[in-house]
């Protein structure tokens, strides 16, 4: 097991978007964020993984992780031909302050900024897998634990995003933390977008086993893998955007859905591999007899499977315009 001894005193502040709205409103308390004087990575099966107390998040944070969040952030780009549904296109146009929740590597942010040069981009992640120094002008990245708050004042963006983060959360703190210091952050009249993936459907006996295995798993550390379906009630218990809106895609998993079929199947493929150390745990605990060898067999046999029956996963964007 290799370590990393680096200690990391980084505490937040209250810090400024550069906005008009900066100096305004009720400042977070000073908290720790991601201090730590334990060693702050630990590997498992050769794969990096944060090791912070307190922190139930399974998937690593090695070079691997991020060329994967990579290929899925083009990905679902494509899907979608667009980084966002939210109707702020002349907004980000003409400037405005961005914050990204859970940013892993990145990617959205340094699309939109590469795109949207007057506007202003902040990404926040519990694990700094961002660029820190090759990076536009115009991203600021920052290490946060959310569950700890959002180290911004009140109404300090006009569009917050965050996507795929039903690993990260479970309900209550979905609901109760994340969503309502987002809600916080955002000024009145800006947009909130949530983006998130259904579990996998038409799924081969052999998939679906993993993925079962793998709800259970969740379901043991008090995440729902069905979390996609609250997202939007969970906006709209806020009582603070206007009309919550809703829109998905579905992706075709292998060739049978051509080149995007392909790309998705290296997407599903890689995440299975990324959850693969977390999800062994969980198997060698069942005592079901499911070597490591055997798990790649199955990842095998589940490629053929996604033509067979014709795989796909969904995904949705909700977003609302907040209002007071
Ligand atoms: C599946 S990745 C998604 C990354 C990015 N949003 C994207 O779409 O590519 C989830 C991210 O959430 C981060 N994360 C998990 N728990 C967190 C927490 N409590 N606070 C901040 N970030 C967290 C992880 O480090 C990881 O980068």
């Amino acid at each position: 097991m290799g370590a990393n001894h680096s200690k990391n005193t980084h505490r937040l502040r209250k810090e400024s978007t550069g906005s008009d709205h900066s100096s305004n409103k009720k400042s977070l308390e000073r908290k720790t964020s991601v201090s730590s004087n334990t060693e702050k990575y630990k590997y498992i099966e050769g794969r990096r993984f944060h090791n912070l107390p307190d922190i139930h998040y399974d998937l690593p944070n090695d070079d691997d992780e991020v060329d994967r969040l990579h290929l899925e952030h083009f990905l679902i780009r494509t899907v979608w031909k667009s980084n966002y549904s939210s109707p702020i296109d002349e907004l980000l146009e003409a400037g405005c302050t961005v914050l990204d929740i859970g940013c892993g590597p990145g990617a959205w942010c340094l699309d939109m900024a590469t795109k949207y040069k007057n506007s202003k981009f902040f990404g926040l992640d519990i694990s700094p897998m961002f660029p820190k120094e090759i990076k536009p002008n115009n991203t600021i990245f920052q290490e946060c634990q959310i569950l700890d708050g959002i180290p911004y004042n009140d109404q300090s963006f006009d569009f917050c995003h965050m996507r795929f983060m039903f690993p990260s959360f479970d309900e209550s703190q979905f609901e109760n933390i994340v969503i309502r210091e987002v809600s916080r952050v955002l000024k009145v009249g800006g947009y909130l977008e949530v983006c998130e993936y259904e579990l996998c459907q038409n799924c081969g006996p052999i998939l679906q086993r993993l993925l079962d295995l793998r709800c259970e798993m969740m379901t043991n550390i008090g995440r729902n893998p069905k979390i996609a379906a609250l997202i939007g009630k969970f906006m709209e218990k806020t009582n603070l955007f206007d009309e919550v809106h809703f829109e998905e895609r579905t992706i075709g998993i292998g060739s049978w859905a051509g080149r995007i079929g392909e790309v998705a199947k290296d997407d599903v493929v890689t995440r299975m591999y990324s959850i693969k150390p977390a999800l062994m745990n969980h198997i060698n605990g069942l005592g079901i007899g499911i070597s490591s060898e055997d798990y790649d067999e199955m990842m095998r046999q589940s490629v053929d499977e996604f033509n067979e029956y014709q795989t796909y996963f969904v995904t949705c964007r909700w977003y609302g315009k907040k209002l007071k």
